[in-house]
Order: C-alpha cells, then structure tokens, then sequence
C-alpha cells in the first residue's frame, strides 16, 4: 500500500516516518508529486486546513494522504495568532517579527497563558478524512530565551518546565511537544490504517 505525507520539509517527514513507522508501507512526501499545486491554507481552523491538504493531495494521486496544521494560541489574545502564525506579522515575514508583534500584542497583559496545537489528517479514496490533534500547554515570557528550535520557541515554557522550547534539546522538545502528542495520537489511533 502506498502513502504520501504532505509536506516538503524534509525535518517533519523524518519525524513524522520515524513515530508512526509506516511497516510494509510505501511512504513518499508531497515533493515526490510536483505536479500537485500546493494547497491553499484559507481555512479558521487547524483542523479544516489539515483536512483540505490532505485531502486535496489525495484526490490529486488516488493515494492516502497524511498533513497536519499547527500553530499558537494565547489567551489573552482571544485564541489569536491561531491559523495565522507563521504570517502574523505579515505574508513572508520571519520568526522574529512573528515574535516581535506578539510581546508587542500582549504587552502590559497579565493573562500569559498560551499553547501549541497541532492537527493531523488523513485522507483515503473513498473515506471520511480522520483527525486526531495534539496539545501542549505553556506560558509567554516577555523577552526571547534560547537558540533552538524555530518559530515562536524563544518565548514559549512548556508546563512543569522553566526553559524554553528553544533552550531544551530538539530530543527534549520532541518528547512532550504538540507535534509528538498528535503523532503518538495517530500511532495509537490509526495502527490498523498505517499497516500494510
Ligand atoms: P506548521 O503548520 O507546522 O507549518 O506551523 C505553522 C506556524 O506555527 C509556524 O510557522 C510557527 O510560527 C508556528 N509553530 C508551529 N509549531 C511550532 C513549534 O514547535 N515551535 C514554534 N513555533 C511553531
């Protein structure tokens, strides 16, 4: 049986191989089909961005097709930068003026609860596209911590941690993230689907 992940970034298809296992199964990523237009993220939520990517690829090769969404929600921002996180500073901007605009938003707020949250989807021909999510709670500090990791990791302390994402190993990170929860979710749920 084959199986396509949906993503072009090398890092996350190693990750994603190495917990779900995929046994008997041919496992190729969204680059193995250059023909397929990237998907188009426009949905309010990680769940309905996850299934329209994974669905999309799917329908596209006829072959099953795993992606996932994630992004971070804080509080005192009303759930905000949600879906929009990779582009909350704008459209192509980077990781620090992602971060930048968020100690500017929350500014002057007590409220510094926040967490990761990933979806992922699977799409099969003929099938109901299934989810399962993963979560990771945390607070915001006011001022970046650490040289690891990406995005808004500099910022964010992981519950019953004081570091940073960016101060933990990327090993440390990998046990309790968002990213791992909703892959040890997928392992547990989707064990007969992932088998060849
Ligand atoms: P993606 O859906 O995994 O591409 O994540 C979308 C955006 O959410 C990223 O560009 C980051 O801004 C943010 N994000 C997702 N996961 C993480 C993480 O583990 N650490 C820091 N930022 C993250």
């Amino acid at each position: 049986m084959r199986f396509i992940i949906a993503t072009r970034n090398a890092h996350k298809l190693e990750e994603i191989k190495e917990i779900l296992g995929f046994q008997g199964l041919e496992v190729y990523s969204a680059r193995d089909f250059p023909d397929v237009p990237e998907t188009i993220e426009d949905r309010d939520t990680f769940e309905g961005n996850a299934i329209k990517k994974a669905q999309e690829l799917c329908d596209a090769t006829g072959i099953a097709s795993l992606a996932d969404d994630s992004g971070l929600e804080v509080d005192a921002l009303g759930g905000a930068p949600g879906v929009y996180s990779a582009r909350y500073a704008g459209e192509m901007c980077s990781d620090s003026e992602n971060n930048a605009k968020l100690l500017r938003e929350l500014d002057g707020k007590e409220d510094r609860r926040a967490r990761f949250r990933t979806v992922l989807a699977l799409a099969r021909p003929n099938e109901e596209p299934l989810t399962v999510e993963g979560v990771c709670e945390g607070t915001l500090l006011n001022e970046l911590r650490g040289e690891c990791g990406f995005g808004y990791d500099p910022l964010f302390v992981p519950e019953g941690f004081t570091e940073t994402f960016a101060e933990l190993s990327a090993e440390e990170k990998n046990k309790i993230s968002h990213r791992a929860l909703a892959l040890a979710q997928a392992s547990k749920h989707w064990k007969m689907v992932l088998k060849g």
